[in-house]
């Protein structure tokens, strides 16, 4: 998913299509027995499925929602984004402000992934690490830097996935997906 910023060299191997013809139902059978159903938002990592990866992939701009402990709101825009794994996603930290500060009070965040080449919609939130150090930072640098030596690459956001919801307009709207 190179969408600029730097964004797209570090994902998992490439998964190609594979699984794109076999689009599970809104309410699958894993979300209507889902344990978690119920559980508040947080703290147990789940899956995406193909489908939901290559929709990730395909975004053209992820919305980053977070909150700060005060629960002051705050959206912004990011292009530097790579899906790493099954459940984690990375975020550049080239400008983040409010959000940055947000992630470091309260360190949750919601990205909606919707718009051209993604089928529906998804909301997926997330519990959050901030890594300036180690050796997934310094993946993520190389990677910013090697686009462009003017993004600053301060840090690097890990998304581990704990949460996915549709946002496709319907009867299921809303609806936990994972
Ligand atoms: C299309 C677009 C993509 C962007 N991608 C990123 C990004 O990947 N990383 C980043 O740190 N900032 C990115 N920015 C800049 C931030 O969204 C912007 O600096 C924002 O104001 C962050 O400030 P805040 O954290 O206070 O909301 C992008 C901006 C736009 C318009």
């Amino acid at each position: 998913m190179d969408r600029g910023l730097g964004g797209g060299d570090l994902r998992e191997g490439d998964e190609g299509p594979k699984g794109l013809g076999a689009r599970p139902p809104v309410l699958s059978r894993e979300t209507l027995f889902s344990p978690y159903i119920g559980m508040r938002d947080g703290g147990i990592m789940v899956k995406l499925t193909e489908e939901m990866k290559e929709n990730v992939k395909n975004a053209p701009v992820w919305s980053v929602a977070t909150a700060s402990k005060a629960g002051e709101p705050n959206v912004a825009p990011m292009k530097t984004v790579w899906l790493i794994d099954d459940e984690t996603i990375w975020i550049g930290d080239n400008y983040m402000n409010k959000t940055l500060a947000n992630l470091k009070e309260n360190p949750r965040a919601c990205i909606y992934v919707w718009g051209e080449g993604v089928k529906g919609c998804l909301q997926i939130k997330g519990d959050i690490e901030i890594k300036t150090s180690g050796p997934d930072y310094e993946k993520m640098y190389k990677d910013i830097k090697a686009k462009a030596d003017k993004y600053p690459a301060k840090s690097l956001i890990v998304m581990k996935v704990t949460d996915v919801y549709t946002c496709k307009p319907g009867d299921d709207a809303g609806a936990k997906l994972l």
